[in-house]
């Protein structure tokens, strides 16, 4: 059984909750792209975490999790990753590292800061991601399997440096030094080589003996570079497809996908958000940043942007994804809430539209919007979306009717045991 766990709006919908909730079924969690730009945030009897590049299926004594070919891994803040879990107790003895995934070198961060700098700002995590990707698609990168052979490594870096340090100096960062890199280079292998394998045939012998693979996304479909709001993306690509496409197995093997989307809207970094609330609607939902579940960024620790819940994402997310189900993180955060608004669709110059327009147009487009009552109760101690108040049930069928896929999973606090069936 092969599940795919991905954000259905603007990243950090509550994917990492899901992940750890879904892993108690399963065999392997594999984070498929991204890198530690995530921020993957677990609350269990373990305590709570926010996970950058580890997999969500961590906690659990007999699942294996792998970090997948299409993710770029900085090996610094992997090592600090690992040993902050082992610290809290946990076996990362079960951590695997695809032997085929690129790593993010000291320069692809600087590259990231020095490159974000000024205007035009894409307001990345400064993770050195773009870089990363940009180097895979050039072809300079060391993947990890190259950590093998530090003379092959050596002849790498030797050739691509020269051109690097020119890139560099264009903006004013000091030149990189190979002797640097190799020392960085020896210290990974020796400190992280127990976990590489080759991940076609570690995620195949899974597949051959029927066992549940799990596959976690990072960010959201409108931060996909092909089909989110571009330029103002990451550099992978969040939906469903691309597990299959990095992980090396046929893409109608995967027998279930889980849109994981918040009960409004958030987002980190420039672009257009066309529900975007006021400021003083935010504050509520944002909160001061003291709560586990406030809205501020699990990595960068930004204020996020804050929307009105918007379907016409959700439904642009189904389209490219095919979800068979529907998870709602964050329903009790309307709880208080009188009426708000859900966007149905957007108009653009007095049309309704039928597709996802460009950035440009983005800007431009009117929500339309629908309002819900609210309910004015807990819905924490709900025991199931039964349950839940009529009203909230009624903008549950709202969602459920405008993207055309069930919601099978209702979230109502941050803890792994806060998901409604
Ligand atoms: P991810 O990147 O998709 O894993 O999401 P993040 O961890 O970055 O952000 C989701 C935030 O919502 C975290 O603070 C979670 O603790 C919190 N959260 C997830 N599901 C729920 C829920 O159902 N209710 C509440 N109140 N908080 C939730
Ligand atoms: P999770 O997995 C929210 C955003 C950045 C920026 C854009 C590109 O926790 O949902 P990058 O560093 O990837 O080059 O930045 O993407 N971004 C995220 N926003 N959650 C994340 O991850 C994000 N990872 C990147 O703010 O707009
Ligand atoms: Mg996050």
């Amino acid at each position: 059984m092969i599940k795919v766990i991905v954000g259905a709006q603007w990243g950090d919908e509550g994917k990492g909750k899901m992940v750890d909730y879904f892993a108690a079924e399963a065999d392997l969690v594999v984070r498929f792209q991204g890198g530690d730009n995530a921020g993957h945030t677990v609350a269990n009897q373990y305590g709570v975490f926010k996970l950058h590049l580890i997999p969500c299926g961590i906690f659990y004594d007999g699942v294996y999790n792998l970090v997948g070919t299409g993710t770029v891994v900085n090996p610094d803040e992997l090592l600090t990753e690992l040993e902050q879990l082992k610290a809290a107790g946990l076996n990362t003895g079960r951590v695997k590292i695809s032997d085929k995934a690129h790593i993010v070198m000291p320069y692809h961060v600087t590259l990231d800061g020095a490159n974000e700098k000024g205007s035009g700002a894409i307001g990345t995590t400064k993770r050195g991601i773009g870089p990363a990707y940009s180097g895979k698609a050039l072809r300079t990168n060391l993947r990890i399997e190259d950590l093998y052979d530090l003379e092959y490594c050596r002849a790498r870096i030797e050739k691509s440096l020269p051109l690097l340090n020119a890139e560099l100096a264009f903006y004013g960062a000091d030149p990189i030094n190979a002797g640097f890199l190799m020392e960085k280079c020896a210290e990974w292998a020796r400190r992280l080589g127990g976990h590489f394998v080759n991940p076609v045939s570690f995620v195949h012998s899974y597949i051959d003996a029927g066992k549940n693979i799990l596959f976690e996304g990072q960010l959201g479909v409108m931060k996909d570079i092909d089909l989110g709001i571009y330029p103002y993306v990451t550099s992978s690509h969040p939906v469903a497809a691309y597990a299959a496409v990095s992980t090396g197995f046929p893409a109608r093997k995967i027998d279930e996908v889980v849109g994981v989307m918040k009960a409004f809207s958030s987002a980190v970094g420039a672009g257009p958000f066309p529900t975007e609330m006021n400021s003083d609607d935010a504050r509520a939902l944002r909160g001061s940043g003291e709560q586990i579940d406030d809205e501020f960024g699990a990595r960068t620790g930004r204020a996020r942007r804050i929307g009105w819940p918007d379907l016409a994402v959700a439904r642009y997310a189904h389209l490219v994804n095919g979800f068979t189900g529907l998870a709602v993180s964050k329903i009790d955060k309307l709880d208080t809430l009188k009426a708000f608004k859900v966007c149905t669709a957007y108009e653009l110059d007095g049309e309704k539209l039928d597709y996802m327009p460009s950035s440009k147009d983005l800007y431009r487009v009117k929500p339309v919007y629908t309002t819900v009552k609210g309910w004015l109760s807990d819905t924490r101690g709900c025991s199931s979306i039964a349950a839940l108040p009529a009203a909230a049930r009624d903008y549950i069928a709202l969602i459920e009717r405008v993207v055309g896929c069930p919601v099978k999973y209702v979230g109502v606090g941050p803890d792994r045991k806060d998901i409604l069936l």
